[in-house]
């Protein structure tokens, strides 16, 4: 690539490069894709910017593009700086028409829509920034930015874009104690001992970036919310964090305990008709407006898993909203109430229990009854974010309300954020599925967009959880906050075009990179799939503890209703209407009819909405039983083809980052094998039907822990049993302890994987010999759920390429330290990669 042709004033990019003196270990928004690292090439860009409008989000669009151009200047060599002769200009159109009453400004932008258009002025080019208010100038300049660190055509002539719909906020499910639900990446930005955080910086920065994919709104605390946020105390501290927020168009929003007039506010009742429960609310929403003027409103989590809620007085989930709603209405506050509503105490032997209906037969009967500020929020699938769910049908069955799209960012049954699981193409299906409301087009971006029933308002609402540990802990997990924000705005995007933006700005523009990233992040979801929970079982995963390993039994024989009805014969829950929950009735006729039938319903969601036998064909001609073979094996496959795709990128991309990510994919991998092996030798041995390709239960070169000789291990048998080899593994009481094995094949050279249990609690060490000489030694210090061996912590160690012959003593000594007692489950030698 050329030179960066930058026109500027030298004294302009001087002051900037000397303003820019850098905090070196802040928390900052430039550690996601606003680092522009991607940048490498000329442009043209002129380097004075004016804003003429006085407001701080204007000014914060200006500074934005000045510290971008600060970027530039840094990035580029002396010699590439030209001469002024340029200005990128920005405003509302009020602000710039006069100004420059030439300019052919479009009179009917949308609110926060932007127009970017090239101009002359005295002799200069002028690159125009029109916002239709302040966010739209804002938005426009993160758009010229963008296309600027994409390296792409910078020749804007008049084109145009509004986000597609009005709420496109984020929830962070954060306690004032600074812990958070769900959360993946450190601590709180916003809390900490009970109290908003002195140190908002990284608040701000995290407004800056949300700001720079379009995202208006943070819902900042828990939806099962502490109720002493709401006193004034705390609001005056929770003012602080809409102060950081502000410059960057981003309101703020709180989720309230609906018994909060009781719990903090002295009242004998929280009954939502109550007089004296309506002028609580009433005050308390005035009080917050005083002190945050564009105060966004309530997220309500009611009767919910335990929450508090309207039932508790006979009222319903519209008298609750509706009493919020009346509170906020005069300062244009909304209540987002959660469908999310179900019981948890389900009884799990009754066969027409199903927690997958509860959303619509709670909220479809108060369609029409809301006021006009509130907007149902719906999680995107009848359950709970689970790998794979059907669209929840209550999207067509609020005709008549505002609804907005609830999805989890959050890889709480993803992955965690261990595992790369990208998930814009799952949200795109969603986006896009055509539910046929009243048998016309409905795809689900329109109804919550407002279109499809005609309503003000609507959006999506995604649950992001950052932490102060990189945002997401891990940094390629950014890139589903980064393909959240751009679905809201428009989900007409790719999420492969999106992935590929993305890459471009965080990581750089290479194309052969561009290609390897995005093509491993459009991989990445349908292996998670394929690994944890295909054919619509959900996720097979610790449904009663962390939501992590697989556990496929904790599902079942619990009133939580995340059953998936396994049982020797069969598998999957029967939801049809004619022998089942009826929850396929649900669906508008069109969708109905295709899940009612086992023959029309896709494969892909065939266990979700049918029980079928082991020996049932799908459409692609396999069993049952035989694809839940061979997908896992499958996913776990696609699991080691990422890690062996991110090392082709060594030597083109920064080299710490490169080997964060190498570690991460290759964890990951081993992970995918432990989940393989979890749900394959589960269901063979329940089933009874073997593998028809051999795989399942055959495991070549590997070598049980249990069938070691031990020198102090002993052994334990493993909760789940699937969760380890054969359901046993060795466990170390004593200071240390040994396993040795006696190789018997050919002389070679092997790879040889070592099986073992990272526990919370203690760094126990590992040391694999062979013939008494160490090969490798480590600690097992990784942070992974649970206190016990499980297949939560179940992690593999790979020592590759190591010469053998017969005969050869295979050894693991195993120290254990605190509460981990350095188990073991095998070792697998397998020739050498
Ligand atoms: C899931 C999650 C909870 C959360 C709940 C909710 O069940 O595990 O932690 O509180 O969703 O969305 O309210």
């Amino acid at each position: 690539m050329g030179h960066v042709r930058i026109i500027c004033h030298e004294w302009v990019v001087l002051a900037l490069v000397l303003a820019g003196g850098l905090a070196a270990c802040a928390q900052t928004a430039d550690q996601a894709w606003l680092g522009r690292s991607g940048y490498h090439g000329p442009s043209d860009i002129p380097l004075f910017a004016k804003a003429f409008g006085t407001g701080i989000v204007e000014k914060a669009a200006e500074n934005e593009i000045y510290r971008e151009i600060r970027n530039l200047s840094l990035a580029s060599s002396g010699d590439s700086f030209g001469s002024i002769n340029g200005r990128i200009i920005l405003g509302t159109p009020k602000e710039l028409q006069r100004a420059f009453p030439d300019l052919a400004i479009p009179g009917d932008l949308e609110p926060e829509e932007y127009w970017l258009q090239w101009a002359q002025h005295n002799g200069h080019p002028f690159l125009v920034i029109v916002g239709a208010d302040e966010r739209g100038v804002l938005y426009g300049a993160f758009a010229v930015l963008r296309t600027l660190a994409e390296d792409k055509d910078l020749h804007f002539s008049g084109l145009r874009s509004h986000p597609a719909m009005p709420i496109r906020w984020v929830d962070e499910w954060d306690n004032p104690d600074g812990s958070i639900e769900r959360g993946y990446a450190g601590r709180s930005i916003f809390f900490e001992g009970g109290n908003v955080r002195e140190d908002l910086a990284p608040v701000a920065e995290y407004a800056r970036l949300l700001a720079s994919v379009g995202i208006n709104g943070v819902n900042v605390n828990n939806v099962n919310a502490a109720p002493q946020l709401l006193d004034a105390d705390h609001l005056k501290q929770l003012a602080r964090i809409a102060d950081a927020m502000r410059p960057w168009g981003v309101r703020l929003a709180l989720s309230v305990d609906i018994a909060s007039p009781q719990k903090i506010g002295g009242l004998a009742t929280y009954d939502p008709l109550d007089p004296a429960v309506r002028a609580w609310w009433k005050a308390k929403a005035g009080e917050i407006y005083e002190l945050i003027p564009d105060f966004g409103g309530f997220t309500v989590k009611a009767d919910s898993e335990g929450q508090p809620g309207p039932a508790s007085y006979g009222r319903t989930p519209a008298d609750a909203a509706n009493l919020l709603a009346a509170a906020l209405e005069s300062h244009g506050g909304v209540v987002l109430y959660r469908a999310f509503v179900y019981n948890h105490h389900l009884d799990w032997r009754d066969p027409k229990a199903d927690r997958a209906r509860a959303a619509y037969d709670i909220f479809h009967p108060l369609d029409g009854k809301f006021a006009a500020n509130v907007i149902v929020q719906i999680k995107e699938g009848p359950i709970d974010f689970q790998a794979r769910e059907p669209v929840s049908p209550l999207f067509a069955g609020l005709e008549k309300s505002s609804a907005a799209m609830e999805l989890q960012i959050t890889q709480e049954y993803t992955g965690q954020q261990r595992h790369l699981v990208y998930l814009a193409p799952m949200w795109k299906q969603v986006l896009d599925f055509d539910l046929r409301a009243g048998g016309r087009s409905t795809p689900v971006k329109e109804i919550i967009a407002g279109k499809s029933f005609h309503r003000s308002l609507g959006g999506i609402v995604g649950v992001a959880c950052v932490g102060r540990d990189g945002w997401r802990g891990s940094p390629l997990a950014l890139a589903n906050l980064y393909a959240f924000g751009r679905l809201a705005w428009d989900p007409n995007l790719s999420p492969d075009e999106i992935a590929a933006e993305w890459t471009r700005q965080t990581i750089n523009n290479d194309p052969d990179v561009v290609a390897t990233v995005t093509k491993m992040l459009m991989q990445s979801w349908p292996a998670y799939v394929n690994y944890t929970g295909p054919l619509g079982m959900q996720t097979l995963t610790d449904i009663t503890g962390s939501h992590y390993g697989p556990n496929i039994e904790s599902s079942e024989n619990n009133g939580w209703g995340q059953w998936h009805r396994a049982d020797k014969d069969g598998v999957g829950m029967d939801r049809s209407v004619a022998t089942g929950t009826g929850f396929a009735g649900q669906y508008p006729p069109e969708v109905a009819k295709l899940y009612e039938s086992v023959a029309t319903t896709p494969d892909e969601l065939l266990l979700f909405f049918h029980h079928v036998p082991y020996t049932y064909k799908l459409h692609s001609g396999k069993t049952v039983i035989q694809y839940i073979y061979d997908s896992h094996y499958e996913g776990a496959e696609q699991a080691a083809e990422l890690a062996r795709e991110w090392a082709t990128l060594e030597g083109r991309i920064d080299q710490p980052f490169y080997e964060q990510i190498r570690d991460r994919l290759v964890y990951q991998a081993g992970h995918a094998i432990v989940w393989r092996d979890a749900i394959v030798q589960y269901f063979l041995r329940l089933s009874g039907i073997p593998d028809e390709k051999g795989r399942a239960g055959h495991y070549p070169g590997r070598l049980e822990a249990e069938d070691a000789k031990l020198t102090g291990y002993k052994i334990i048998d493993v909760n789940p049993w699937e969760d380890a080899s054969g359901g046993k593994a060795v466990s170390c009481a004593e200071k240390s302890c040994a396993a040795e094995w006696t190789f018997a094949g050919t002389a070679g050279r092997y790879d040889i994987a070592v099986q073992y249990f990272d526990l919370q609690g203690g760094a126990a060490h590992f040391t694999l010999k062979v013939n008494g000489k160490p090969a490798a030694t480590w600690a097992a210090d990784a942070t992974l759920p649970s206190r016990r061996p499980h297949g939560d912590n179940s992690t593999r160690r790979t020592v590759q390429n190591m010469e053998l012959k017969s005969g050869d003593v295979l050894r693991v000594e195993g120290v254990p330290d605190g509460a981990d007692p350095a188990s073991l489950d095998y070792i697998e030698v397998t020739p050498a990669t």
